[in-house]
């Protein structure tokens, strides 16, 4: 009988998301300094055969059926395509899918394909290249763009589109970015910004919540709730102007969906998390290194995610951000 990895809450972790490296090749106002971050170092990485051992024990021995491969940008990491070609051939055939800046998505949708990746999520915040320019620091968006066409042209599908509105920067493209993903048949959906930044400048009353979201995109839209089942999706959905197409709505601070959770994290140099907001994490790296059988890191996986918090608890006054930023947790 396989181990599954549940919690005291009955919850049933399914869903692993894999860091596979914290650079990134853009710089986000609300994401990075300009500066950068202090890297994790080579030989802090898990390598190929290490992420690619973990991967197989969580889907193999632990009832994961699903993997998501996040950054910082996952692209960046040269063995990206054999860790998907990896994952996608164990016998269990879990879903694999990617979170991507798109930026060098035009290159690589064709390769990831064929190594067997089902779906990606790409990020994208304005389409106003001068907007792109100040909030990412990189003059990219045509990249991203391309990118997501790649995706589609390559049937990654539901090619999904994140954006973070953020008060007086893109906060006025709400309507423009809906259609626009209609248009193209991606799937959009807008996140409430969560406090994950390593500046700690997250600042509740600013953020732009569900609510106002929806209040603006009412303005040109009509949106009715999706009734399709919502399952564990962080995403709540709503039909655009009567469907099929549907915009979605992350809402973790205003409506936080923890009680459903079904996530397990692995960071870029070992350490799992139970949680997006964990504030410890466990070593498996060192174990490995020292020689740890499968046996003894599913133990210690299964002990991680007993431990495993009732929600982020941003509500609750003893609230604290994780000391990892979200670029090093892959979100
Ligand atoms: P789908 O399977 O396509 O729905 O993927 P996803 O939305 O879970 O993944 P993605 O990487 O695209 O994440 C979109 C946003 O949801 C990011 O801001 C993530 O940080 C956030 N997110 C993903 N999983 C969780 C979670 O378990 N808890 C919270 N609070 N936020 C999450
Ligand atoms: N809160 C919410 N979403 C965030 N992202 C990055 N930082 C934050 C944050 N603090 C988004 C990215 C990307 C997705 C993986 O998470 O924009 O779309
Ligand atoms: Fe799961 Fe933690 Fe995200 Fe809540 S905040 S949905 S418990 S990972």
């Amino acid at each position: 009988d396989t181990p599954y990895l549940v919690d005291r809450f009955g919850r049933v972790a399914t869903d692993l998301r894999v860091s596979l490296i914290d650079k990134c090749n853009l710089r986000c106002t609300y994401c990075m300094p300009a500066e950068g971050l202090p890297w994790l170092k080579r030989a802090e990485l898990l390598t190929t055969d290490e992420m690619n051992r973990l991967i197989r024990i969580a889907v193999e021995d632990l009832g994961v059926t699903s993997v998501r491969f996040t950054g910082g940008e996952p692209l960046l990491r040269k063995d990206l395509v054999d860790i998907i070609g990896a994952t996608a051939a164990l016998p269990s055939r879990p879903k694999t899918s990617l979170t991507t800046n798109g930026i060098n998505l035009g290159d690589y949708a064709e390769p990831l394909v064929q190594a067997g990746l089902d779906r990606v999520n790409v990020s994208l915040d304005t389409l106003d290249p001068e907007v792109f320019r100040k909030l990412s620091r990189r003059d990219r968006l045509d990249d991203v763009l391309a990118g997501l066409a790649a995706a589609k042209r390559m049937r990654l599908e539901p090619v999904k589109v994140n954006a973070v509105l953020m008060r007086g920067i893109n906060d006025h493209e709400a309507c423009d970015l809906l259609r626009y993903c209609i248009e193209h048949d991606y799937q959009l959906r807008f996140i409430e910004q969560m406090p994950l930044d390593p500046q700690h400048g997250w600042d509740r009353t600013q953020m732009i919540t569900a609510a106002e979201i929806l209040e603006r995109l009412s303005r040109e839209f009509t949106l009715t709730p999706d009734v399709a089942e919502r399952g564990s999706a962080p995403a709540e959905r709503w039909l655009v102007d009567g469907g099929p197409a549907t915009v979605g709505v992350i809402a973790s601070v205003t409506r936080p969906f923890c009680a459903a959770c079904d996530r397990t994290r692995l960071t870029a140099d070992g350490q799992l998390r139970s949680c997006l907001f964990s504030t410890t994490e466990t070593d498996l790296r060192g174990p490995m290194r020292d020689g740890a059988s499968d046996a003894e890191l599913i133990e210690l996986w299964q002990r991680t995610m007993w431990a495993k918090a009732a929600g982020h608890g941003m509500d609750s006054g003893e609230f604290a951000q994780p000391s990892r930023p979200m670029s090093a947790i892959g979100g």
